[in-house]
C-alpha cells in the first residue's frame, strides 16, 4: 500500500508543536509495517541543508504566477523514509518560520503558500506518472493541506481516497473571499457544503468537506468538536459527516522520547531505577540557578504559550504552593503578555522560579526529566503530547480534563498516574495542585503512580494497526 503523506512541518527538520512530532514518527512506524509511505514537505529555508543530497528534481511549471514548483526527493536523516520537498523561492524561501515572518505576523500570502503546496500533493496523487510513483491514499494534515482536497475535487476526475486528519481545529486556515482566484480554485466549490466559511473561506473545511475519511488525533477531542464549544465553527460541517470521523490517538516516539536513552538528559533511568530521575532534577535546578533540593516539588511547563493552553491559570493557581517552599519551571514562547506575566512571577520569587522564554528542544527534554510535575491546564487540547512524554519520564501530569489528557491522564483508580481537573478556573486548578502536594509526601503512594505513568505504552507501534486498518478500508470501499 502506497502512502504520501503531507505535513507542514516535520521532525527534526522544523517544528512549532505536536504535529512535527507526529509527522516525524508515524510514517516511519507505518514504514514498519511494510506500508510504503512518502513525506511531502515545503522546502523551506535550510531545510535542505539538513536532509541527504537530493536524488531526483522535477519541475512542475509555474500555475500560481509566483515561479516554478520544482519537487525534489531525498529521505530523512538515518532512515530510508523517502521525503518529497515543494521547492519555490519566492514563496519558502523567507525569513521567519514556517506560517509568520520575522516579525511574529502571518505571511500575507500564506493562502497562496499552502495552496501551491497543496496543488503538488493534488497532482502527483492524480497523476502518478508525473513521479512514477502513484498513492493508493493521500493523508492530509491540519489546514496547510486541505487545498490538496479541493484541487482533486475540482478536477472531478477519479482518485485515490482522502483522509485528512486534524490536529486543531482553532487554526481553520480561513482567507477572504476576494482573494479565492488567487489559489486558482472554481468557484462552485464557494458553497455552504463547500469551502465557504462564515464569508470567508476555509483550507481546513476543503480538507473535511472533500476527504473520505476525517481523522482526529484522540477519541475525545473526536466528540468535543461536534460540539459548538470546541467545534470553532465547524461543528455543524463536522456533524454532517461524522460517519466519516474517527478519533484515533496519536503515539509517541521512544526512540526520542525514553529517559533510559536520552542524550539530552544528565542521568538516565527506567522503571526499575526511578531514584536516578532525582540527579536530573538536582542538575535542572543547578542549571537555572536554583537551589538544589532534593524534597521541593518541582512543577513544570513546556509549551506554546497562547489561549488554548490555558496557561494565564497558573501564575495565581500556584501562588500558594509557592509560599509552601515549591519551584516553578517553565519553557515556552509565544504570547507577550503571558511571558510578561511570568517573567513577573520569576521577579517576585527568585530562588523558587525560573522562566526561560523561547525554543529549545534539548532543554525541553531535561526539563521533563528533572520536574515532578507537568501542568497542562489547557482549554481544549486535541490530543496533546507532553503529558505522554512525561509519563514516560515519571513527572506526573496536572491536566484539565479535556481531549487528548482526558484519555491519557486518570486520578482515581488502579491507572492514576496524574491529577485532573474539570474546569478553566484558577480555583480548580489550584485544588489540583494541592492534591499534587499531597500525593507527592507520600512517598510510597508517588512511586506508585510513577510505575504507573511509566509502564503505559503509548509507542506508534500500537496506533499503526488502526491506521492500517482504515486505510484498508478505504480501499475496499
Ligand atoms: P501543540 O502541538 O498544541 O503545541 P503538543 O503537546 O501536541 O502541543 O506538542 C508540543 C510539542 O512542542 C512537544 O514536542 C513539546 O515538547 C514541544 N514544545 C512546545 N514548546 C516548546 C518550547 N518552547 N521549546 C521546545 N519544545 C517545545
Ligand atoms: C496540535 C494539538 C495538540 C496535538 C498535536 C499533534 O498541535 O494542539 O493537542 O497533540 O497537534 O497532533
Amino acid at each position: 500500500m502506497k502512502v504520501l503523506f503531507a505535513s507542514s512541518e516535520i521532525h527534526p527538520l522544523i517544528k512549532t508543536g505536536g504535529l512535527a512530532d507526529v509527522a516525524g514518527a508515524l510514517p516511519v512506524a507505518l514504514r514498519a509495517k511494510n506500508i510504503d509511505v512518502k513525506l511531502i514537505m515545503p522546502a523551506y529555508s535550510g531545510i535542505l541543508e539538513k536532509l541527504p543530497p537530493v536524488q531526483s528534481r522535477r519541475n512542475l511549471g509555474n500555475p500560481f504566477s509566483v515561479g516554478d514548483l520544482i519537487l525534489l526527493e531525498t529521505h530523512l536523516p538515518d532512515s530510508d523514509t523517502p521525503i518529497y520537498l515543494v521547492q519555490c523561492q519566492s514563496l519558502f524561501e523567507l525569513e521567519g518560520g514556517p506560517y509568520l515572518d520575522s516579525h511574529g505576523n502571518d505571511f500575507a500570502d500564506n493562502d497562496i503558500r499552502f495552496a501551491a503546496f497543496s496543488w503538488v500533493c493534488a497532482m502527483i496523487t492524480q497523476y502518478g506518472h508525473l513521479i512514477d510513483w502513484q498513492p493508493d491514499i493521500l493523508h492530509l494534515n491540519d489546514w496547510q493541506t486541505g487545498f490538496a482536497a479541493a484541487y482533486l475535487a475540482a478536477w472531478r476526475l477519479e482518485h485515490p481516497p482522502v483522509v485528512t486528519t486534524v490536529h486543531n481545529l482553532r487554526y481553520n486556515g480561513s482567507f477572504p473571499i476576494e482573494q479565492f482566484d488567487r489559489v486558482r480554485l472554481p468557484h462552485d466549490l464557494l458553497n455552504l457544503h463547500g469551502m465557504e466559511f462564515y464569508g470567508r473561506y476555509s483550507a481546513l473545511k476543503a480538507g473535511l468537506v472533500y476527504a473520505d475519511a476525517i481523522t482526529t488525533v484522540s477519541p475525545t477531542y473526536a466528540n468535543e468538536i461536534l460540539t459548538p464549544t470546541y467545534g470553532d465553527g465547524l461543528d455543524g460541517t463536522l456533524k454532517a459527516v461524522r460517519h466519516k470521523l474517527f478519533g484515533v490517538l496519536n503515539g509517541v516516539d521512544y526512540n526520542e522520547w525514553s529517559p533510559s536513552i536520552d542524550p539530552y538528559i544528565h542521568t538516565h533511568y527506567d522503571l526499575h531505577s526511578i531514584d536516578q530521575k532525582l540527579y536530573n532534577k538536582l542538575a535542572l535546578q543547578r542549571e537555572n540557578g536554583l537551589p538544589e533540593s532534593p524534597e521541593a516539588p518541582v512543577f513544570g511547563v513546556v509549551s506554546r504559550l497562547t489561549e488554548q493552553k490555558g496557561l494565564d491559570l497558573i501564575p495565581d493557581a500556584i501562588e500558594p504552593a509557592l509560599e509552601k517552599g515549591a519551584m516553578f519551571i517553565l519553557l515556552g514562547s509565544g504570547d507577550k503578555a503571558l511571558e510578561q506575566q511570568y517573567l513577573a512571577l520569576q521577579e517576585r520569587y527568585p530562588d523558587q522560579v525560573s522562566i526561560r522564554i523561547g525554543y529549545d528542544e534539548a532543554y525541553s527534554h531535561r526539563l521533563q526529566a528533572g520536574i515532578d510535575m507537568l501542568l497542562i491546564p489547557s482549554r481544549f487540547e486535541p490530543c496533546g503530547l507532553t503529558q505522554l512524554y512525561a509519563l514516560k519520564y515519571g513527572t506526573l501530569p496536572i491536566v484539565r480534563s479535556t481531549g487528548g489528557l482526558a484519555d491519557t491522564v486518570f486520578e482515581e483508580g488502579q491507572h492514576a498516574n496524574g491529577f485532573v481537573f474539570q474546569h478553566a478556573s484558577t480555583e480548580d486548578l489550584k485544588s489540583a495542585i494541592e492534591r499534587s502536594l499531597i500525593a507527592f509526601n507520600d512517598l510510597e503512594g508517588w512511586r506508585i503512580k510513577q510505575i504507573q505513568a511509566m509502564s503505559q505504552d503509548h509507542s506508534w507501534d500500537r496506533a499503526t494497526a488502526t491506521w492500517i486498518n482504515l486505510y484498508q478500508s478505504l480501499l475496499n470501499a
